[in-house]
């Protein structure tokens, strides 16, 4: 992004030389306490975008089984298959860290990777920038010998992908990162003094995290694993009101709800108060659903069968589903530790652009409406474009009759038309004996349908 160009006489430029510099003239800012950072508006590109890629890759992408969670399990909690795996695999005195060199990366490729982001119809990325084991996919000061740079792939993967991404695709470039880490000595040390202790924030994870922002401007912060500690322990405000305040991503930065305990689904920026999350109800709230491909893990697993992997008709359902109830989809995939998005996962991908291609426009840039699902026929979900005043219908069933109830729109003779999206013609509606419309959908064969996975009626003149 090249810094704006002024154009026009010598005032103004003597104007902007005078006003002190800084950040963001104008703009509101922000106290460090909960009440000011909660008021700030959400940059509106986020509420648009509606659907995200999230990428789990770490040095858990390397025994890529079980879940990323692989180290905790093995280490802390001892659980047998894990250990069982590690005796039958490797040898005796073979450890986690192990791990790190053979994560290669050795085919990753970060602009294959933005040309599938780009083909999936997704607004933006989050990649893992550290996960809780505490390995960083860049060069971090802070992370000696545990990093992308000194170990494994002896590259920059933030670097390169944000390269890729901000070169090659309209995706707008995010980063999650992991407050704690489970091994950490200094963070432990904290733990063990209930966290009246603050060496871990202090000397590692804050110094690291400006760095962060400073170096690779992610305008999706994504924090996760507060480690039971609470956001003062974190100095999670005052991070917030520099990142809000100061930082180079001031304008456009969104941040999510993890910021030390209890500040999920109550503070921050939107909300994503758990994992999976998909209320199937309006929020007052800006929230977001993540949720994986693979139904069990976010990190890579080799042992994972095809049942394991939600159908595009399930995530589908996923995004139709959150956007009519005021949310973004953040769907996760997890790259193997030779940097390769394994067909299955390209494939999803690719599936869901080619939906998004279709039915785009009852997605991206609309809001909820005044009924978010329908009352006569299940799994038919809204949206709503105010400003052009239509609203969406998308169902998830091609009824067998060949006629859809919609129970909720007010429809008016001679006024309200019905499309199918990616069809075109006008469709035929008749009032129903009950409330709403019964649409007639067009005969259709199958290389006919626009569409396979679910289908979007754009509706005008409805109350
Ligand atoms: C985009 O790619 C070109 C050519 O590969 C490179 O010179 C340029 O620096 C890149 N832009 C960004 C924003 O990295
Ligand atoms: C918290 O962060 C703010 C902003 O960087 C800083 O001024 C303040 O000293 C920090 N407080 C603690 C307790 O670390
Ligand atoms: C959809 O609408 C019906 C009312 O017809 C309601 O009972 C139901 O809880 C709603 N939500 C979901 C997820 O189906
Ligand atoms: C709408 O109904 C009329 C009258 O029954 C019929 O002639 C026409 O073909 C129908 N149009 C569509 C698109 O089904």
């Amino acid at each position: 992004m090249g810094s704006p160009v002024l154009a026009g006489p010598a005032l103004p430029l003597l104007l902007l030389v005078l006003l002190p510099p800084g950040p963001a003239r104008g703009a509101a800012r922000f106290d460090p306490t909960w009440k000011s950072l909660d008021a700030r508006p959400l940059p509106a590109w986020f509420d648009k975008a509606k659907f995200g890629i999230f990428i789990h890759w770490g040095v858990y992408s390397v025994p890529s089984f079980g879940s990323e969670w692989f180290w905790w399990y093995l280490r802390e909690k001892k659980i047998p298959k894990y250990v069982e795996f590690m005796k039958n695999n490797y040898p005796p005195d073979f450890i986690y860290e192990d791990f790190g060199p053979l994560f290669t990366a050795k085919f990753f490729d970060a602009n294959q990777w933005a040309d599938i982001l780009q083909a999936s119809g997704a607004k933006y990325v989050v990649l893992t920038s550290k996960h809780h084991e505490g390995f960083t996919l860049w060069g971090s000061e802070y992370a000696w010998n545990w990093n992308a740079v000194d170990e494994g792939p002896k590259r920059d993967i933030v670097k390169e992908l944000e390269v890729a991404v901000r070169n090659r695709t309209g995706l707008r470039f995010g980063l999650y990162y992991s407050l704690f880490e489970w091994f950490h000595p200094l963070f432990l040390e904290d733990e063990v003094s209930s966290f009246q202790k603050r060496l871990f924030p202090v000397s590692k994870m804050l110094p690291e995290l400006y760095k962060l922002v400073n170096k690779y401007q992610p305008e999706v912060l994504w924090s996760d694993g507060d480690g039971g500690a609470p956001d003062t322990y974190w100095n999670s405000t005052g991070f917030l009101a520099w990142l809000y305040n100061e930082s180079p991503v001031r304008d456009t930065v969104v941040t999510n709800d993890r910021w030390g305990a209890g500040s999920i689904c109550k503070h921050g920026g939107y909300y994503t108060c758990s994992d999976r999350y998909n209320p199937g109800h309006l929020l007052p709230h800006k929230w977001e659903n993540c949720m994986t491909i693979d139904k069990f893990s976010w990190g890579y697993r080799r042992d994972a069968g095809i049942s394991d992997y939600l159908t595009i008709e399930d995530l589908v359902k996923q995004l139709v589903e959150t956007v009519s109830c005021g949310g973004n989809l953040l769907m996760n995939i997890g790259p193997t530790h030779d940097g390769t998005i394994s067909p299955i996962f390209e494939e999803r991908l690719r599936q869901m652009g080619t939906w998004l291609k279709v039915n785009g426009k009852a997605i991206y840039k609309t809001q909820t409406w005044r009924s978010q699902n329908d009352t006569a026929t299940q799994d038919v979900w809204y949206t709503f474009k105010p400003k052009s005043k239509l609203v969406y219908a998308m169902f998830l069933t091609w009824p067998t009759s060949g006629q859809l109830l919609l129970g909720q729109p007010r429809a008016t003779l001679g006024a309200t038309e019905v499309k199918l999206l990616g069809h075109g013609q006008l469709l035929n509606w008749t009032f129903s004996k009950q409330n709403g419309i019964m649409v007639e959908l067009p005969h259709l064969t199958v290389h006919q349908m626009p569409c396979k996975w679910g289908w979007a009626l754009e509706l005008t003149h409805v109350a």
